[in-house]
């Protein structure tokens, strides 16, 4: 059975004073959740501090982005090995990154080999745009993105995907947990053709999209879901114990159902 991941993508907010605040809040409390993986994805500025905070707990670390070389004049960038020391996970293709900075499939892609090879365990984020949805090319939309992120990657053992919809992020419309794990289903499905079963049944795949601790039973009670990546609720203590304790609650219960 996949162990459930919830990873809190907290994107260009908080300064280190707060993020130092929010962590020291929910960290003894997120400690306490088990049968769950729970990750915080802070801005860089804030991963070496953060690290000390979690230091001893079951609390993970990840960031939000990464540049695909390894070192020389980038002004401004972060590169593989910087982060290889300082946390486990890396947000990858964000689609605020693909939006807003032009990140295109081929960057999506040197950026997952670059991460692999640091031995960084990327969360891919992939979905389809709004009037991609509407005209039913979502299948295909998640088919080449998937494609091209994972050109050259013989062997992604370490590798989450996160299902994101473009449409759900940010505007308090998520998608159905039935729709969600229709297209995660089928994302595994794809997994499972461009390399095996095994791999396929092992990776983690999660929805992201104005989830929520209204929402998130909705998710991952079912099958294909094994998490979720969730922004905006990340932010409030809260919200997010609730939506990892909700997630660990339910994952134990269908486990022993099972
Ligand atoms: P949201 O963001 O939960 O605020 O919709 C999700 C994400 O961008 O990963």
């Amino acid at each position: 059975m996949r162990v459930p991941m919830i990873a809190g993508n907290w994107k260009m907010n908080t300064t280190i004073r707060e993020a130092t605040a929010l962590v020291s809040e929910m960290c003894p409390l997120l400690n306490q959740i088990e049968n769950v993986d729970k990750v915080i994805c802070p801005p860089f500025i804030s991963l070496a501090v953060v690290k000390e905070l979690i230091r001893g707990s079951s609390v993970k670390l990840g960031a939000q982005n990464v540049y695909f070389e390894e070192e020389g004049a980038y002004t401004g960038e972060i590169s593989p090995l910087m982060l290889a020391n300082l946390c486990e996970f890396v947000i990858i293709g964000h689609s605020e990154r693909r939006q807003y900075f032009n990140e295109t499939g081929e960057m999506v892609n040197k950026k997952i080999l670059a991460a692999l090879r640091a031995g960084l365990k990327p969360i891919l984020c992939i979905g389809e745009r709004l009037e991609e949805n509407e005209a039913g090319r979502t299948e295909e939309i998640v088919t080449e993105q998937l494609r091209s992120s994972l050109a050259g990657v013989d062997y992604p053992r370490s590798l989450i995907i996160a299902y994101e919809p473009v449409w759900a992020i940010g505007t308090g419309k998520a998608a159905t947990g039935q729709q969600a794990n229709e297209t995660i289903g089928f994302i595994r499905g794809k997994i499972a053709k461009l390399y095996s079963d095994e791999i396929a049944q092992d990776m983690r795949l999660l929805y992201g999209g104005s989830v929520t601790a209204d929402n998130i039973a909705e998710f991952v009670q079912q099958p294909e879901i094994d998490g979720a990546l969730v922004g905006g609720a990340s932010l409030k203590a809260d919200q997010f114990l609730s939506i990892v304790k909700q997630t660990s609650e339910i994952r134990s219960r269908l486990s022993e159902e099972s």
